[in-house]
């Protein structure tokens, strides 16, 4: 599991689709470029995200706020005060952890590990009749183990709940957890520590701290009213925003999995009060269906209920992933009930309320969030689509199976050589379709290289031109997935392309 993590990251870079941030200076910790195939890659799954809430509903619409806002944004908010990590330093190593991590991964490694260490032994001893359910109802093994994880689970959550951080540091002490590095149990105290980065608008000391944004979010609640009046809109509607966020996260860790900076959409769901529970649920059930409708099988995601929930939240569920390092999260979904609009309310002093003219009665609305990190939704991609595959001449290559519409070139357009009218024809067609599709152009080194290159990037077609082009005007398109080469006119390829690579085919079967 380990190596194909590194080989994820290593293809990331060889292949220009994610450098770490200066790194002629040695690099820049937890901080990441998109490289020339990266920034496609990412455009066109912000665009199939966009697209799925902004174009397919006629209730939500598309904001993009600034990434500074007023100060007092983040007192109402609640993150001045409670965006906090619980943070403990052993004292050995000098290193710092975030405590409730240290549980987690405690949880994940010692007792679900034994978990599914009696699953895989109980399905080998009673094979075909094995019932997982019955099993995991009945085992006395498992049962052990389920109640050993809900004590904890129940502790820490007691200990962060009521911000009693002694409770947090006893569990790691009787937990015996050690750290990783020096391999010791000689922890300090947990201290919470606040992710917000601090910045001045103007160069003198007496201004107020103002905060780069740690979540796009609140940019739509300040803009609630505007886009319900100038919008005219009804409950229940959206607002949505894709955009920079930044966390100082002092554990960073997992290449682009946990950054300084990165990116979110995110979309508010505004409803009325009492609807909350069921849009929760369609939002929950709409967000999974996005997901596997690019082809990732839906055994490679899970919900995860929050134990802890955000200080705004009513109810909270993760999207979680399959990565090569365990299930982790990819997407959140929150009921963050009325919280943030009345706040901002109580804080500005603006009313920010709707008038049910069933109940005569004006109310803050309820809100379901969706929210996803488009780093996170771009590891995914690159771990769900990257295969080693041996080719039938016994050579070895590396593929990225990516949604044809998601693909930085959609097409590679490849004369065979570099003469006899070859390179001139491709140029040609490539002029003709670059309006349609995202091309690329080469007619260096052998074809055999340039094919495995754009394997690499997940290039769904190369259109080859030969002689036999430049006599009958037919060109051979290669499939990327089954490696089958047709031949076909060159005044057919846009029509056989169109539909094969098009965002809107793959976002119609999500209807
Ligand atoms: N507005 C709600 C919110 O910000 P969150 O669970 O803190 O909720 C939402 O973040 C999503 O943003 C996560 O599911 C994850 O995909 C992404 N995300 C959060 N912190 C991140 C980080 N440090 N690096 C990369 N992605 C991150």
């Amino acid at each position: 599991m380990e190596d194909s993590f590194k080989k994820i990251i290593s293809h990331c870079k060889e292949y220009g689709f994610v450098f770490q941030s200066s790194e002629i200076y040695d690099g820049l910790a937890a901080v990441y470029d998109y490289g020339q195939n990266g920034v496609m890659l990412k455009n066109h799954l912000r665009q199939y995200w966009w697209k799925s809430m902004v174009q397919l509903h006629q209730n939500i619409v598309g904001i993009d706020s600034a990434i500074f806002m007023h100060p007092k944004t983040w007192k109402a908010s609640g993150h001045i005060d409670g965006f906090n990590d619980p943070l403990i330093d052993n004292k050995d190593s000098k290193k710092r952890y975030r405590a409730d991590v240290l549980i987690e991964d405690y949880i994940e490694n010692k007792i679900e590990k034994k978990i599914q260490k009696e699953i895989e032994k109980a399905k080998k001893r009673f094979g075909q009749n094995f019932d997982l359910e019955e099993f995991l109802r009945t085992n006395p093994n498992v049962l052990r183990n389920q109640e050993k994880k809900k004590a904890i689970n129940e502790k820490l959550k007691n200990g962060l709940e009521t911000n009693d951080l002694q409770i947090v540091r006893q569990l790691i002490i009787d937990l015996e957890i050690a750290c990783p590095i020096s391999g010791t149990k000689n922890w300090t105290e947990v201290k919470q520590f606040n992710l917000m980065y601090s910045t001045q608008m103007n160069a003198t000391e007496s201004d107020e701290a103002l905060y780069l944004r740690p979540e796009t979010a609140q940019g739509i609640f300040l803009n609630y009213l505007n886009v319900q009046k100038t919008g005219r809109m009804k409950l229940p509607f959206g607002i949505a925003q894709t955009g920079k966020a930044f966390r100082n996260e002092i554990i960073a860790r997992q290449f682009i999995m946990r950054m300084k900076e990165f990116e979110q959409m995110e979309m508010q769901f505004f409803v009325k009060p009492g609807e909350q529970k069921e849009w929760f649920e369609y939002w929950k059930k709409t967000r999974l269906n996005w997901h596997t409708n690019l082809g990732t099988p839906k055994d490679k995601y899970r919900f995860h209920e929050h134990t802890k929930l955000a200080h705004y939240a009513d109810a909270a569920v993760d999207i979680e992933y399959q990565f090569p390092f365990g299930f982790k999260e990819v997407e959140g979904i929150h009921s963050r009930t009325d919280f943030d609009l009345s706040q901002h309310q109580s804080h500005s002093g603006k009313k920010i309320q709707y008038f049910d003219s069933i109940s005569e009665k004006s109310q803050v609305p309820y809100v379901i969030e969706t929210s996803i990190g488009l780093d996170r939704l771009f590891l995914l991609t690159i771990s769900e689509n990257l295969k080693t595959e041996t080719l039938p001449n016994r050579e070895q290559r590396n593929v990225l199976c990516l949604p044809p519409a998601l693909a930085p070139n959609q097409l590679a357009i490849l004369p065979l050589l570099k003469k006899d009218g070859m390179p001139e024809m491709g140029k040609k067609i490539f002029d003709e379709l670059k309006f349609e599709f995202n091309c690329y152009f080469e007619d260096k080194d052998s074809i055999g290289k340039r094919y495995r290159r754009q394997d690499a990037i997940g290039t769904p077609y190369c259109i080859t031109i030969d002689h036999e082009s430049i006599e009958q005007e037919t060109v051979t398109l290669r499939d990327r997935d089954t490696l089958h080469q047709e031949r076909i006119s060159i005044s057919e390829l846009k029509s056989r392309l169109t539909d094969k690579l098009s965002l809107a085919k793959l976002l119609e079967k999500l209807e």
